[in-house]
């Protein structure tokens, strides 16, 4: 299940140049480069005369394409421009194109109806190309459902025991005061551990020598943006309150890319607002942050396999669940209305 009128990340900025990238975006493959100026193209990467991707082929010039088995070539739009040894250049030699937009180091596509495509709805990421933060984005290669991430981070009782060596402890779990609420287009989960020891990534971070205060508020926006704003200060500092002082504060950013339904593109960064100008303090926060999260893919790996091998062997739910289980309420929801749009559209024709 995917939903395609949303954009989505498709690369990092620095993954597109002038060699031809190949990726396949929610079950369709799409080939990125860049004309001569920057300017980033992204179209369908498969060849309309025996479908090799053209990813494989070259640019000739600023924005040809040419394919690497016969030699067909296509522009920026898609459109063929050359068939080598004839003349005539058949009516449907054409292939796909996507919007696509730079924005916060990233390059957003979108896969739906063009017509739709509203720059303004580009969920905001502005933590990792503004000044006043340090960031580093990164991109994992996740083999599982999109969704399963998307329940991963929704749910972070999970850190105490996947992530016990870095950003997890005990106290997550049995001393969170948890709040689940539904925002105006998608759910907010915010927890508060008071009075506990720090993690042990966030001493290495931090410096804390005694208890915290630690929060952990977490924004789910459909179909698979999850941004939580983390971070703790000394116990009884006043943070609960507001007053943020002498101690970290964080934004874990992530943005969900489906790849296939059982292979996602998993980009995402640790933003930090405490020394933002210093390499040193992001790539420290980055390090300690990846190792984590390659913990969560491993985990991602494993529930995808069993899942595979029997889709239907029943679950059960806990109460750590419910930030995850209205996410994919509203994912459901929104799969109907897209459907029904694209029935009505086509009954409309
Ligand atoms: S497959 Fe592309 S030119 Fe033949
Ligand atoms: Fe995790």
């Amino acid at each position: 299940m995917f939903l395609k009128n949303y954009w989505y990340v498709a690369a990092m900025d620095h993954e597109i140049g002038r060699k031809p990238l190949g990726r396949i975006i929610l079950g369709e493959p799409v080939v990125f480069f860049r004309t001569e100026d920057g300017t980033p193209i992204a179209l369908e990467d498969r060849c309309p005369h025996r479908r090799l991707p053209l990813s494989m082929g070259k640019l000739i010039g600023d924005d040809v394409l040419q394919c690497h088995y016969h030699g067909l070539r296509f522009d920026r739009t898609g459109q063929c421009v050359r068939v080598p040894g004839q003349d005539m250049i058949p009516k449907t030699a054409k292939v796909k194109s996507y919007p696509v937009v730079e924005r916060y180091k990233w390059l957003w596509i979108w896969m739906g109806d063009p017509a739709l495509a509203d720059q303004d709805k580009i969920v905001d990421y502005h933590w990792l190309d503004d000044p006043n933060w340090g960031a580093r984005p990164d991109y994992l290669y996740a083999q599982c459902n999109w969704q399963l991430v998307n329940d991963n981070l929704l749910d972070l009782t999970h850190l105490a025991f996947v992530h016990e060596t870095t950003i997890g402890n005990m106290a997550l779990v049995e001393h969170a005061a948890v709040k689940v609420e539904r925002t105006p287009v998608g759910v907010r989960v915010t927890r508060w551990i008071i009075d506990q020891p720090a993690p042990p990534a966030f001493v290495k971070i931090g410096g804390f020598t005694g208890n915290v205060d630690r929060w952990q508020i977490i924004d789910y926006t459909p179909p698979s943006f999850i941004r939580l704003d983390v971070g703790a200060t000394p116990t009884g500092t006043g943070a609960p309150e507001g007053r943020r002082v002498g101690g970290i504060s964080m934004r874990n950013l992530n943005a969900m890319t489906p790849e296939t339904e059982s292979t996602t593109h998993y980009f995402w960064a640790q933003a930090h607002d405490f020394d933002p100008r210093n390499p040193a303090t992001t790539e420290k926060i980055f390090q300690q942050i990846k190792t984590a999260f390659l913990q969560d893919v491993d985990v991602f790996t494993a529930q995808q396999k069993n899942i595979e091998l029997d889709p239907e062997a029943p679950t059960i739910d806990i109460n750590a669940d419910s930030g995850g289980i209205q996410a994919r309420r509203i994912v459901d929801r929104l799969w109907k209305e897209e459907q029904a749009a694209k029935v009505a559209a086509t009954a409309a024709e």
